[in-house]
């Protein structure tokens, strides 16, 4: 690297470590259930968003035979030969559960990426939520359409600038998050597929972290809610709860054509590997019967939350994300650095994941943990004043 390179990035690294902004990558040494190994000792994973415990349960024999006949990757992306034969079952799976067709993508920010580029462009309107995930916000620029971001999980706001705006644009999405990544809670959902309706918007609904953990059958938010069937297009992703890795959209017919032939993040990028897809089938199919772990989670959420004093309302109180929100950056690694010496992993969330000056431990669950091994973690929150 050249001075003048050399110059230009050490600046910038100064300027976001002066801002406790800078990021590191843990190394995870081992994992086993609900803990993760780091720098030699098991500490308690308070990182994962694998909800349900399912990340640990495919069994080696199974990974084998599907490696024996198929190799690790696939080789091409779908539309060329990497449309191997478990996108197929998986699809179909994914159809019988919600009833309409499926398209699976390799990754949740690649799903974002490709419906929201491809359904609108220049012509249309797109009113997301401010708190939305980094991958639609990214989306909703590189789409080249008209976007406001209205306050979060304010319809009201909505519903004012789809009155305001709605009529000069060709096509208007709603895009939301049911549960939202870093806050643990959900907009009104009922009513927002009822403005979706009035405004003729489409209302496309990124379920990442519902899904598995609400839902009769583990479908998601809208499941749990009975509106399923009016949900323009959900996306849900396979790396959190389902305990793998990938995407999928449920859509009406054509869109999913139409995806397929125009969605950039989809066409251009290998298809995920024979493997991974298998085990995304197996864990999808498992999730009606894993009503006990969804119990199981959502109960320690209700309990850690009322320990820290927290409050939500109804359904909320369950999801197994639960922000401790603590202002500024110094302060969250501070909190975060002494939970690590306690035997905790809890990371601090900055900026940009979240808003300036609402940095934050996002405590997320699994049912794999017990409710006294997260005693401690209340009392050290306590002293520390944080709860
Ligand atoms: C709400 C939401 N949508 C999409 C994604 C992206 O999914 P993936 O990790 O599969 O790319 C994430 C998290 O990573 C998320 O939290």
């Amino acid at each position: 690297m050249g001075s003048f390179w050399e110059n230009e990035i050490k600046r910038e690294l100064e300027a976001l470590k002066e801002k406790a902004l800078l990021r590191s990558l843990p190394p995870i040494e081992d994992r086993r259930g609900p803990w993760v190994k780091i720098e030699g000792k098991w500490r308690l994973n308070l990182a994962s968003n694998d909800y349900l415990g399912l990340g640990a349960t495919l069994t080696w024999e199974e990974a084998q035979e599907v490696l024996a006949s198929w190799g690790a990757g696939a080789g091409a992306s779908r539309l060329l030969s990497g449309n191997h034969l478990y996108y197929q079952f998986l699809e179909q799976a994914l159809e019988e559960s919600y009833g309409r067709p499926a398209l699976v993508f390799s990754s949740g920010y690649l799903a974002n990426l490709g419906v929201i580029c491809g359904l609108a462009g220049r012509r249309d309107l797109i009113l997301a939520d401010k708190l939305v995930h980094a991958s639609l916000i990214d989306a909703l620029r590189l789409s080249g359409a008209r976007f406001y971001r209205y306050p979060h999980r304010d319809l009201k706001a909505l519903e004012d600038l789809l009155r305001q705006h709605r009529g000069r644009f060709r096509r208007a999405l709603i895009v939301t998050e049911s549960v939202f990544s870093m806050d643990g809670d959900f907009p009104d959902l009922k009513a927002l597929v009822e403005l979706a309706r009035r405004f003729e918007a489409l209302l496309v609904l990124d379920e990442a972290h519902a899904i598995g953990v609400f839902g009769r059958r583990g479908l998601g938010l809208a499941e749990e809610l009975g509106v399923l069937s009016e949900v323009d297009v959900l996306v849900g992703t396979f790396g959190k709860a389902l305990g793998s890795y990938g995407a999928f959209v449920v859509l009406p017919e054509a869109m999913k054509n139409l995806l397929l032939s125009k969605a950039r993040s989809f066409i251009f990028t290998t298809a995920l590997p024979p493997v991974v897809v298998a085990f995304s089938l197996k864990a999808f199919k498992r999730l009606p019967a894993l009503e006990e772990a969804r119990q199981r989670v959502r109960g320690l959420a209700s309990s850690l939350r009322q320990a820290l004093g927290l409050s939500a309302p109804g359904l909320e109180a369950q999801v197994p994300i639960v922000p401790v929100i603590l202002g500024a950056s110094e302060r969250a690694l501070a909190v975060s650095r002494d939970l690590f010496s306690a035997g905790f992993w809890a990371p601090a969330i900055r900026p940009p994941t979240v808003p300036e000056g609402t940095a934050r431990l996002r405590l997320s669950l699994t049912a794999l943990m017990e409710e006294s091994q997260l005693e401690p973690l209340v009392q050290r929150l306590r002293e520390l004043r944080c709860a």
